[in-house]
């Protein structure tokens, strides 16, 4: 049976704020050190660090069926209220056979079995009717408050098991942390991801030496939503750091496996998940872009891939057969795109603060959030999917990237996955006077705004037409 997804939206955030991504955080400002000759105005350059290698086979394993979330909705009730889709999306097998995408069944610690947000909420997407995993989400609306959905599930699950069953027990956690960020997290624009919030709110409530959960927060978490468009996960194998912002530093497992902060008890569960995420880690890293499904003129790429390698590429690196990547900061000034997820690091230094002297920050493996004043300039394979555009997902399509002056003040998709536009490489949209509803994206929103990245302005018509093409073959 189909699964009514407006019914299952606002379980998925719900839980999905759970999970989080604790990827972004934050650390002292960090100013880059003056560039060195060669690199491109108001860039600087981002270390490498060492990393932990893995078993990619058996990181996707423990990605589509671990427990590294291991709270939720108790399995009978999730089964009751969504029924089942098999055949199951990912091929699933037991219990997770049918169960939507984002979700695994997984076994609490006390045994009992519940439906679980996994890392596919927002790493998995749709397009052309294919599902991609490591596509990032760019259709989820969190644009309501799910507490109180989470309240009516609380009063559901008392009445079915009681206060003293297991399955409250194994469901509690991830209700205590949805209600606590709910009011926190809240988008303008359906697509707007705010995962870089959701590890805010959620580290304001964990004790930094032992993870284990704390009633009030610890510091005021601000009100301000910062919107970010999911990042492909084919890219993360090319990158020295991550996130827009280039913050994630140190070990990339230990970056990622925060999310089990939404509903691990305390660091003995944390240190079991990041044994494992080396393995998912090298799944990721063993990803490739999805090719363009449509056809490509050669001869017009070719001419693309020559401007391009004359204006894009000190930024964006090379591609082909010898590639190369340069993983460049550039300085808010030079690139001048929406400054606000920059900027949050240093107005609110208490995330990364927060981070840096917690359990993540500890041992041989550590990570650390070092925010900077600018962006990280990303690899662009498979950009052709990756639609809308920047890293808060203001710009419809690459036609528009490439000339600022025709970008969209307010505009509008369908949500359809296979509402692609083939001439303009992006989402097929109409241009609106106004916000009429969570499906119009408003550029006049703080943290919502279109511009800067004024680089293909130079172009002509044609030499723009030219470089969206070679951009296909990416
Ligand atoms: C609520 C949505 C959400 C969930 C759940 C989520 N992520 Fe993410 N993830 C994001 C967003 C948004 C970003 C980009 C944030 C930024 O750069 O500021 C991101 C960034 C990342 C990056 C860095 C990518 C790059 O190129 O810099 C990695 C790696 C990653 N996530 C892994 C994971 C893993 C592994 C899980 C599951 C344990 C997970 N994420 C769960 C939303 C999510
Ligand atoms: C000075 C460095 C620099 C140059 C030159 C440059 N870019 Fe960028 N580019 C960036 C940065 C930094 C971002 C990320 C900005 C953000 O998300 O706020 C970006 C983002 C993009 C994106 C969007 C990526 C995404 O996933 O949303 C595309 C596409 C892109 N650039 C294409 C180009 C093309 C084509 C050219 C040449 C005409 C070019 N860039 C020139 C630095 C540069």
């Amino acid at each position: 049976m189909a699964i009514p997804t407006k019914i299952l939206s606002p379980l998925a955030l719900i839980l999905i704020a759970a999970i989080v991504l604790l990827a972004n955080c934050r650390h002292d400002v960090l100013q880059p050190d003056p560039e060195p000759p060669g690199l491109p105005t108001g860039a600087s350059f981002l270390e490498p660090s060492a990393q932990r290698s893995g078993n990619a086979a058996n990181g996707y394993q423990y990605l589509i069926y671990g427990n590294y979330v291991g709270s939720g909705i108790p399995f009978q009730v999730f089964k009751q209220f969504f029924g089942s889709n098999s055949p199951d999306d990912l091929g699933r097998t037991g219990d997770a056979d049918g169960i939507p995408f984002q979700y695994n069944v997984v076994t609490a610690s006390n045994g009992a079995k519940v439906v679980a947000p996994t890392c596919l909420t927002c790493h998995a997407e749709k397009i052309n009717g294919q599902l991609i995993v490591g596509l990032g989400n760019n259709t989820a609306d969190y644009t309501t408050n799910q507490a109180s959905t989470f309240q009516t599930a609380d009063i559901a699950v008392k009445f079915l098991y009681g206060v003293n069953s297991p399955e409250w027990n194994a469901y509690y956690p991830a209700s205590r942390s949805a209600q606590a960020i709910g009011p926190y997290i809240l988008t303008q624009t359906r697509g707007a991801n705010p995962a870089d919030k959701i590890f805010a709110a959620l580290s304001a409530h964990r004790n930094q030496v032992d993870l284990a959960w704390i009633d009030a927060a610890q510091y005021n978490i601000p009100v301000e939503v910062i919107p970010t468009d999911v990042p492909a996960w084919w890219l993360m194998k090319k990158k020295n750091a991550l996130y827009y912002n280039g913050l994630g530093r140190g070990d990339f497992a230990r970056l990622s496996a925060a999310s089990g902060m939404l509903t691990m008890l305390d660091s003995s569960e944390a240190r079991q998940v990041d044994q494992k995420f080396p393995d998912v880690m090298e799944w990721i890293r063993s990803l490739e872009a999805p090719a363009y499904p449509f056809p490509i003129d050669q001869p017009l790429a070719a001419q693309g891939k020559v401007l391009f390698e004359r204006k894009c590429a000190e930024c964006h690196g090379t591609y082909g057969a010898e590639e190369t990547y340069p993983n460049l900061l550039i300085q808010l000034s030079t690139i001048r795109t929406d400054s606000s997820l920059a900027n949050m690091y240093q107005v609110y230094p208490e995330y990364h603060t927060w981070y840096n002297n917690s359990w993540y920050a500890q041992g041989t493996h550590k990570a650390q959030l070092l925010p900077n004043n600018g962006y990280v300039a990303p690899p662009l394979d498979g950009i052709w999917a990756t639609a809308p555009y920047l890293h808060n997902g203001s710009v419809p399509t690459i036609d528009d990237l490439l000339y600022s002056a025709q970008r969209p003040r307010f505009w509008k998709r369908t949500f359809n996955n296979s509402d692609f536009n083939q001439q303009k490489m992006g989402w097929n949209y109409t241009v609106e006077t106004s916000k009429t509803d969570i499906n119009t994206y408003d550029t006049s929103l703080p943290g919502y705004n279109n511009g800067g990245h004024t680089f293909g302005d130079v172009l002509t018509d044609i030499e723009r037409k030219a470089v969206l093409e070679y951009l296909k073959t990416l």
